[in-house]
């Protein structure tokens, strides 16, 4: 089964107005054809809008959390109705700085994830160890106890709409990418975790890889049976950093279409 390579990128607490504009401008300069990728911006809330409006139609608008409300007195908090109500078409949930500064637990998880597919966004589910859990043997156990707060959510008709993104926490940000093989053997483990609910399930939904991704490292993450594409931080900043990682997923794409 092919899934189609997805390359998102996570602006984090970065960018303004200005940068956006100029991203957009430098990114639609490289004049690429992304045909057959799916690639993705997730920015802060308040640049949603921005990103809608100004963004090609290739390229997906994501913001970076969502409310686990509907709606009602809960102040500060942005609903999935009202990023659906701005054009947000994508969300990363339960991402691990999220989780660690802001305390969330698997059960919120589970109901941002369920605000988000009850207005149509594309949920990111972000799971992943942190250098300690590695080190104790427990990595396995950790994403298994994330995954299950979601996985009795998954079904055939929204698996094609739905990612979970491996993200260790020890890669995120320090240059320490997982290899290949790490990556392989988390993500094989996700999909065999979700196998056991729904095999044509496991095989639709499409599994990010997440943590110091660069244009360096893309090509041969991406080759891994079980990666389908990746989370981009640091690397999503400037156009031509992210434009490097989208031509190595279209040279993977390339490889796997002529094979
Ligand atoms: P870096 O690519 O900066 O390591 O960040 C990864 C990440 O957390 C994306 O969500």
């Amino acid at each position: 089964m092919m899934r189609k390579l997805m390359v998102a990128g996570n602006w984090k607490l970065h960018g303004n107005q200005a940068m956006l504009r100029q991203w957009l401008a430098d990114f639609d300069a490289f004049d690429e054809s992304l045909k057959g990728l799916d690639v993705a911006l997730c920015v802060p809330y308040v640049y949603v809008p921005l990103l809608k409006a100004a963004a090609a139609d290739s390229i997906i608008t994501g913001a970076q959390d969502v409310s686990a409300h509907d709606t009602g007195a809960h102040t500060g908090e942005v609903s999935a109705k009202m990023l659906q109500d701005v054009g947000t078409q994508l969300v990363l949930i339960g991402h691990s700085e999220r989780r660690q500064d802001h305390g969330e637990s698997d059960d919120l998880v589970r109901a941002k994830f369920q605000q988000a597919l009850a207005q149509g966004l594309m949920p990111v589910v972000c799971v992943g160890e942190s250098q300690q859990q590695r080190e104790q043997g427990e990595a396995f156990a950790v994403i298994e106890r994330q995954l299950k707060a979601v996985i009795d959510l998954l079904n055939v008709d929204n698996a094609a709409q739905c990612f979970i993104a491996y993200e260790p926490i020890w890669a995120i940000g320090t240059g320490l990418t997982a290899s290949a093989e790490q990556a392989q053997e988390v993500h094989q483990f996700i999909r065999s975790q979700l196998a056991s609910k729904d095999v044509t399930m496991a095989r639709q939904i499409r599994l990010l890889y997440g943590g110091s991704c660069k244009g360096s490292n893309a090509f041969e993450l991406f080759s891994m049976p079980d990666v389908d594409g990746g989370l981009i931080g640091g690397a999503s900043l400037t156009a031509e950093d992210f434009m490097a990682i989208c031509q190595q997923a279209k040279k993977q794409l390339n490889k796997t279409q002529s094979s």
